[in-house]
């Protein structure tokens, strides 16, 4: 992708995918029951391809229809090779834990990327329910049966172990608690008390009762995701003359943590018809460009704003006085380094910042200087410096940048029709 930047005045409503856990979530749902769930706005992109094609193989039947997707799940059938999960942790984290409490053994793959990230977080306590799992990272073969409910302390705000380790516990025979250092996403919990489950939450505590009859059929309709409404926040703000709206963004407040940095560093962010739909908070945000000042972040800000750091360190850049993040070592575990990488691309356009075991700082605002810079086949990696592009006096060069398919395919469709000059790779 390249983007030619000094971008001014972009202006417009955008129309955004659904969330992308909600995403993976509803689909994992729907395909363990035996009803026929329909599901809506569900995110098509890299990442719910790979759950989609695992859950096919699986004997799952998934179809489209216009805006809808069919789902009838049920028992899940063996598979002779494995499972590839593509480069999507959460596809890989999420099949985990369900194929374990499934009288079955998978073998679950993934990109090399994914092959790097750490599942022991996943499959100790998984081992310590009864599954019996070969290896700590991907690839990985799961033998699935009856389980036992647990009470474990999580080590680290996962919301992926957290909804594995609950898909696993629907079929144990007690109820498992799970313990969390930090308020992670919810979702999982809201959805399955939806269809009726049992799990009660409480403080970072959260309890599942084993189901006693099958799932029953999703009905559900996903907001917008908030993960993504990141990036285009970021473009109002940053970009002289600019204001755009959003429909329907999940206003989860286990996700809203950018949110409010946003707002804490005098972004000018409006949020408007706040309402409750199928369990999840959503409203309408309009962002217009504003000046900014830099902000401290750490504590459990950190797993509230945990995707957003990479966008957030670019609007770092234009903010007046010192950033500081704090408490965040978990980037370094995510599609890329989202520290040494994230710091080395920024440092290509011209920003100076240093790096912190768990973290970094900088001082703003800074000029971004026109580069070529890499994704490391990381989307918010590749969106964040796109959107670095749009400031810099020329051309910014974005390579790698088809892994923005991976969650917002057609993020540079957006900007384009946002008045921004950038050219799309052929596919
Ligand atoms: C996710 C949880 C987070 C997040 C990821 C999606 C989820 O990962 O970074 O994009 O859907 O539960 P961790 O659980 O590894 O923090």
């Amino acid at each position: 992708m390249k983007v030619h930047g000094r971008a001014a005045n972009l202006c417009g409503s955008v129309a955004l995918a659904g969330d992308k856990s909600m995403s993976h979530r509803a689909l994992l749902h729907a395909a363990l029951s035996p009803a026929r769930s329909t599901l809506r706005n569900v995110l098509r992109a890299g990442v719910t391809a790979a759950m989609i094609g695992c859950l096919q193989r699986l004997g799952v039947s998934i179809e489209q229809a216009g805006a809808e997707l069919h789902v009838q799940g049920g028992a899940w059938q063996p598979v002779p090779d494995a499972l590839h999960c593509g480069n999507s942790g959460t596809t890989l984290r999420l099949m985990l834990g369900a194929i374990a409490s499934q009288p079955l053994r998978a073998t679950l793959s993934g990109t090399p990327g994914l092959q790097r990230r750490p599942m022991q977080r996943l499959a100790d306590p998984l081992r310590l329910m009864g599954a019996q799992i070969d290896n700590d990272f991907a690839p990985l073969t799961v033998s699935g049966g009856a389980l036992r409910g647990i009470d474990y302390a999580i080590p680290v705000a996962s919301a992926q172990v957290k909804a594995a380790l609950l898909l696993a516990a629907l079929h144990a025979s007690g109820p498992t608690t799970l313990r969390e250092p930090g308020p992670s996403r919810d979702h999982s919990e809201r959805m399955l008390r939806a269809l009726g489950v049992d799990v009660r939450s409480e403080e970072n505590v959260v309890t599942l009762y084993p189901l006693s009859a099958a799932l029953p059929a999703s009905q559900v309709t996903l907001p917008a995701d908030m993960s993504a409404a990141a990036f285009m926040l970021a473009v109002a703000v940053l970009v002289p003359g600019s204001s755009i709206q959003m429909q329907g963004v999940g206003i989860n407040p286990t996700r809203t943590g950018f949110l409010e940095t946003l707002q804490e560093m005098g972004a000018d962010i409006r949020i408007t018809n706040q309402r409750v739909e199928g369990g999840e908070p959503v409203a309408d945000l309009e962002a217009h460009h504003s000046a900014l000042r830099a902000v401290e972040i750490g504590g459990v800000r950190v797993v509230r704003m945990i995707d957003e750091f990479p966008i957030f360190a670019v609007l770092a850049t234009q903010a007046a006085g010192r950033t500081v993040v704090r408490d965040a070592a978990e980037l370094r575990l995510k599609e890329s380094d989202r520290i040494t990488v994230l710091a080395g691309e920024l440092r290509q356009l011209g920003v100076a910042l240093t790096e912190h075991a768990d973290g970094f700082e900088l001082h703003g605002p800074q000029a971004i200087q026109p580069a070529a810079v890499a994704s490391h086949g990381d989307h918010r990696l590749a969106m964040s410096l796109a959107i670095a592009g749009l400031l810099a006096p020329g051309t910014t060069t974005v390579h790698g940048a088809d892994a923005v398919d991976e969650s917002f395919p057609g993020f540079g469709a957006v900007l384009q029709q946002l008045g921004a000059a950038v050219e799309v790779d052929p596919a």
